[in-house]
């Protein structure tokens, strides 16, 4: 097991009508004057915004709202919120709905404590933040995770590129996750969701170290993501499979299941490419590429993946090679049965493309060929654009 240091310092209030206790935490956690931060509006139609708004009024705390956290949010727009956070001198950033709002609220936050640096300096690692202003979540969608994560994932139009930064500074202070208020997600977005809760575990399980209760924890954890996610895209408002699947939304990626590990990432790497090219959903980016990582990479210890189609799909094989390739087939076809894209061809928002956007995402990803990218397997430049190539159908 690689040493590890594990904070995960985000009170969790969980369960049905904990929206009703904002106002404590808030207070709990030194708030005084509030930026409501959310989404293109769901939150709004629900009727949740103009009962938060109304929970802190009745506790006597100012309130000022930002709205327009689109999926994949943008630089331009933290900087929008950044202005409006300084001038009403918030002090407690309150992000409601799912990760883009939080993500957004996160920057924010860093934005207006650190008000002389460019916030974008922070995301290309030139500056590192020191100060941020408490943050607080109240989620609508278990996705991705960004309620307990270290991090915060900002897409820069004007240079189209999609950058996250991981910071303790990032972690919300409280989480309010009230499965109930995921019940007017469309389907499709609970099938992004229920792939990108699967892809923070994945993306950590595959890595070169075999630590048995990190990856058991793993395993339990994509076993109950994959049958509520079966319950859930049949129906949102099903209880027992939302509370599951926000649960699992958190636990994924607050670091738990990849403890004692290097974490793996190149999926996520790959997606954000796609996400910051296409604007497609950054559910919808990983489950494209997925299959077509995993064929590439397996050859590397086909052992790790013959163990995860024994242990998460209860598939059996003497082959060690054709086991692991039937738990990467099964993999596949669960993300077709959430009716997730699984190449490029199916992907409405990406479509087949020529050899020279495949070079020019494989340029991007590999950061202008700065880095490369996974543990499991390092990819460099050729192997990224090799594994575009193969999804590219
Ligand atoms: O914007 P609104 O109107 O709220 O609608 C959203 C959006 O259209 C809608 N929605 C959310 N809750 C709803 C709802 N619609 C009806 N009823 C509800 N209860 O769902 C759509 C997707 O919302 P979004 O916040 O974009 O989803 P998600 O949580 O998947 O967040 C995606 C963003 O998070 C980043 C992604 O890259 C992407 O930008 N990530 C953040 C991470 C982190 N901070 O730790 C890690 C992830 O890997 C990811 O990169
Ligand atoms: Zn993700």
């Amino acid at each position: 097991m690689q040493s590890f240091t594990y904070l995960s310092p985000t009170e969790v209030v969980f369960g049905k009508d904990t929206q009703n206790q904002t106002a404590e935490y808030i207070r709990k956690y030194g708030g005084s004057r509030i930026l409501l931060v959310y989404g293109g509006g769901s939150v709004v139609r629900s009727g949740l915004l103009k009962q938060v708004r109304q929970i802190l009024e009745d506790d006597g705390l100012p309130c000022e709202e930002f709205g327009g956290a689109m999926p994949n949010p943008t630089l331009e727009h933290v900087r929008e919120g950044i202005r409006l956070g300084l001038d009403f001198s918030a002090d407690f950033i309150l992000g409601i709905g799912g990760g883009s709002a939080i993500d957004t609220a996160k920057a924010i936050a860093i934005g207006c404590a650190n008000a002389k640096t460019d916030v974008w300096d922070f995301w290309c690692r030139k500056e590192i933040p020191i100060h941020a202003l408490p943050v607080g979540a109240i989620l609508t969608i278990p996705a991705a995770g960004s309620e307990t994560s270290n991090s915060s994932v900002l897409t820069n139009a004007a240079t189209g590129s999609k950058r996250g930064l991981s910071s303790d500074l990032n972690r919300p202070r409280f989480a309010i996750m009230n499965p109930e208020l995921t019940y007017t997600l469309p389907l499709y977005q609970v099938a992004c969701g229920v792939t990108d809760i699967m892809m923070h575990t994945l993306d950590r399980y595959f890595n070169p170290i075999d630590n048995e209760l990190t990856d058991a924890i793993a395993e339990a954890l994509l076993r109950t993501v994959i049958a509520k996610g079966r319950i859930a895209i049949q129906n949102s408002q099903d209880y027992d499979a939302m509370s599951e699947l926000m649960w699992a939304g958190s636990l994924s990626h607050n670091g738990l299941t990849g403890l004692g590990g290097p974490g793996d990432f190149a999926v996520h790497q790959l997606g954000h490419e796609l996400s910051a090219m296409f604007g497609t959903a950054h559910g919808a980016s990983l489950s494209t590429v997925w299959g077509s990582w995993a064929l590439a990479v397996c050859p590397t210890k086909p052992a790790r993946f013959a163990r995860f189609a024994r242990n998460v799909w209860g598939l059996q094989d003497k082959d060690e090679n054709a086991l692991a390739l039937a738990g990467i087939r099964a993999t596949v076809a669960y993300f077709s049965e959430l009716g997730m894209p699984v190449c490029f061809g199916k992907n409405a928002d990406i479509g087949i493309q020529s050899d020279d956007v495949l070079r020019d995402l494989a340029y991007r990803c590999s950061f202008q060929r700065s880095r490369t990218i996974g543990t499991f397997k390092v990819l460099d430049e050729e192997h990224i654009y090799e594994i575009y190539r193969q999804a590219n159908h």
